[in-house]
């Protein structure tokens, strides 16, 4: 892996390259300070001071060379108005010119993220990493450890099923594990059939090796608040007998990229030590075709004893995690949150970029967002609205796992699951994409990491280390 922590050092007057941000209002002053040689590079490269454009200025002598970048606002700078320049520069050591750099140390790191696994030239990988001093040495450990949680995220996403299956979730999350002294529960294929049926009907399809499982983890001091956080880890989704046509089929190993933000929010609250009894859940499954695939119109009795018609098979994500649900709820957890790639539907209401969120609690949402928007990392917020419940009932079962008509189809799926959910817990549920569709600085196309430093930032916030 890369290793962050090199790639962040404390200011301490050794040599670097500056970098000059300037934005919309500074530019126009900033030009006219500037000598002639530059002024000719400057036009040169045609730097206008927009956001990520940027131009390389000359100094006395040839090595002397600094950089000016644009972004939106030198005196507030986001999380990402480093990143482009942390992918273009050449390899070496950066100052900023009198600016602290604030959040703008994690787009430094995650701009410099590769998935290189399958390449056998490493030629894109720079001969150099970019290095970033900061005089703010304090922030440099929470940035590293955020860049490491979404490169976790990233390449676990990233790495195709025939890499990732249960077995090899199950792997990545007894690695993680062991680093943090936890203690790891795994269940497996048939041993699920009498506990948790949901989970079993969905991956019991799949070949041996690649059993379905429920992974749990459990950390820290029984003391402490419980917090159960739920993943969706359907490590492919081929939508089981009501099979998804080639074009959808195709993105399908990211639909474990739920539990893959379970277990790297699970990495932070370790690392970070915070003050709960931390408890997750990962049901780990391929949703596969076989004679032994389960069926539209079976009926499946839950974890919680509610019988699931199966309107669907591809509507799968929210029975496995209905079993998840309802053992996290056996543990009388005070904040369930739970990550799953969900719903076509809410990449139509929202795209790509923005995790829809549900939260059976206002002022837990209400912290969510803010903490999104402080921190270049947005999610929005969809309504359970009770009445569409109406939308999957089932003529013959308490209830369906899809429902005609095609309408609201991530309320819908998120009230399915609030079904299973506790009285008394406060619950958020991620609808999220999990995946770039194209670049942006500091995000590769690719698996990526959508609303966990958000959650990460609330539980901080709510259970504060000591
Ligand atoms: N994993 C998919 C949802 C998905 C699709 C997420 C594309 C991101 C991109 C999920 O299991 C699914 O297939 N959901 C169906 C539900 C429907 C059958 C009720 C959907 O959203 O179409
Ligand atoms: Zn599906
Ligand atoms: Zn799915």
């Amino acid at each position: 892996m890369t290793d962050y922590a090199d790639l962040l050092k404390a200011d301490s007057g050794q040599p670097a390259r500056t970098i000059e941000l300037v934005d919309k209002d500074s530019f126009e002053p900033w030009l006219k300070q500037q000598g002639e040689r530059r002024r000719a590079a400057i036009a040169a490269q045609k730097f206008a001071g927009k956001g990520y454009e940027y131009a390389i200025l000359p100094g006395e002598k040839p090595d002397e060379w600094s950089v000016v970048s644009g972004v939106a606002n030198v005196n507030s700078l986001s999380s990402w108005c480093l990143a482009k320049l942390a992918e273009v520069l050449p390899g070496g050591t950066y100052r900023l010119d009198g600016l602290e750099t604030g959040p703008a140390l994690f787009g430094w790191l995650t701009a410099q993220y590769r998935f290189d696994r399958y390449r056998s030239a490493k030629d894109e990988t720079p001969a150099e990493p970019r290095v970033l001093l900061t005089k703010d040495a304090a922030r440099i450990e929470a940035a590293v450890r955020l860049a490491q949680a979404t490169h976790l995220v990233r390449d676990l996403i990233n790495t195709p099923t025939a890499d990732m299956g249960p077995a090899d979730m199950e792997k990545a999350a007894a690695a993680i594990a062991r680093r943090h002294h936890a203690t790891m529960t795994v269940t497996r294929g048939d041993a699920l059939e009498q506990g948790y049926p949901m989970v079993h009907a969905v991956g019991r399809a799949a070949t041996r090796h690649n059993a379905p499982r429920l992974i749990e983890m459990e950390w820290g001091d029984p003391k402490h608040p419980r917090v159960a956080i739920v993943g969706k880890g359907v490590c492919f989704d081929t939508g089981g007998l009501d099979l998804k046509p080639s074009a959808a089929m195709r993105l399908m190993k990211k639909d474990m990229g739920g539990g893959a933000h379970a277990l790297a929010l699970a990495q932070l609250v370790m690392q970070e030590r915070l003050p709960v009894r931390l408890h997750l859940l990962i049901p780990a499954v391929e949703n596969s075709v076989s004679g032994d695939a389960f069926r539209p119109g079976d009926v499946l009795r839950s974890r919680k004893g509610i019988n699931v018609e199966i309107g669907n098979t591809d509507a799968e994500g929210r029975l496995v995690l209905g079993d998840a649900l309802t053992r996290a709820g056996e543990e009388t957890p005070e904040l369930i949150l739970d990550f799953a790639t969900l719903t076509g539907a809410a990449r139509v209401a929202l795209g790509p970029d923005l995790p829809a969120l549900f939260a059976n609690d206002d002022t837990l949402a209400q912290d969510l967002v803010g903490a999104g928007k402080k921190g270049d990392d947005p999610v929005w917020q969809l309504p359970l609205w009770d009445a569409y419940e109406d939308m999957f009932k089932s003529d013959i079962a308490d209830v369906a796992n899809a429902g005609e008509g095609g309408f609201a189809g991530a309320i819908t799926a998120a009230l399915f699951l609030k079904k299973f959910v506790p009285d008394g817990a406060k619950w958020a549920h991620f609808d999220t994409f999990a995946w770039r569709q194209s670049a942006r600085p500091g995000r590769p196309k690719g698996g990526d990491a959508l609303g966990l430093r958000a959650a990460f930032a609330i539980l901080a916030r709510r259970y504060p280390r000591g």
